[in-house]
């Protein structure tokens, strides 16, 4: 049994759960990508933990390349702005490009990433999520790949912050509102 901790309301996908949806994301990227130039791109720090366990499902070969992009600060809401903080190592050139990502939101982070990474001539761009807040969306982008849906609730856990902390938690959990809410404006 998983001990929660004080701070989460609900344990949405245990350890368990969340291997059995990865394992099955990384069977189908494998057929999906048979004969590609596969890189997978990591946006960092969230994905982190997804990053480690998606790669080691995929059968097919890949490399991968890690990019980091301004976050919320201490909120819990987006900016609207996007800057990359850190970018990739290597050219996009030729590659089949899978953003990996941890959590799609408000979708101003990812369609602005996406848009810059396709302008990097590469072969293919496309976009794998672990989770996904349909409710929250403010701009016209589809995941390709999508582990799992979450209502509109502050997620932490399974590499997932607020404030930077919570990140550890093995499994994925909302967050008490009475945590966040006194930094709320
Ligand atoms: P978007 O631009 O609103 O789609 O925000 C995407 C990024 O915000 C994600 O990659 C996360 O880092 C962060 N984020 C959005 N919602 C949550 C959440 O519920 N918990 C933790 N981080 C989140
Ligand atoms: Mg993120």
């Amino acid at each position: 049994m998983t001990t929660m901790h004080p701070d989460v309301e609900e344990i949405l996908f245990d350890e368990e759960k969340i291997a059995e949806i990865v394992r099955n994301m990384g069977r189908q990227i494998s057929e999906d990508y048979k004969g590609k130039n596969l890189l997978l791109v990591s946006v960092l720090k969230g994905s982190l933990i997804f990053m480690a366990d998606l790669m080691r499902e995929i059968t097919v070969p890949c490399a991968i390349d890690f990019l980091s992009v301004s976050s919320y600060g201490s909120g819990t809401t987006t900016s609207g702005e996007v800057r990359i903080l850190k970018d990739l190592d290597a050219s996009l050139d030729g590659k089949d490009v899978l953003v990996v990502e941890d959590i799609l939101d408000s979708g101003v982070t990812l369609s602005y990433l996406l848009k810059n990474l396709s302008a990097r001539n590469p072969a293919s761009v496309r976009l794998c999520t672990f989770l996904d807040k349909p409710e929250r969306r403010r701009v016209d982008i589809k995941a390709d790949y999508i582990g799992a849906s979450v209502p509109d609730k502050f997620i932490v856990g399974y590499g997932l912050d607020y404030d930077e902390f919570y990140r550890n938690l093995p499994y994925v959990g909302a967050l008490k509102p009475c945590v966040y809410s006194h930094k709320e404006e």
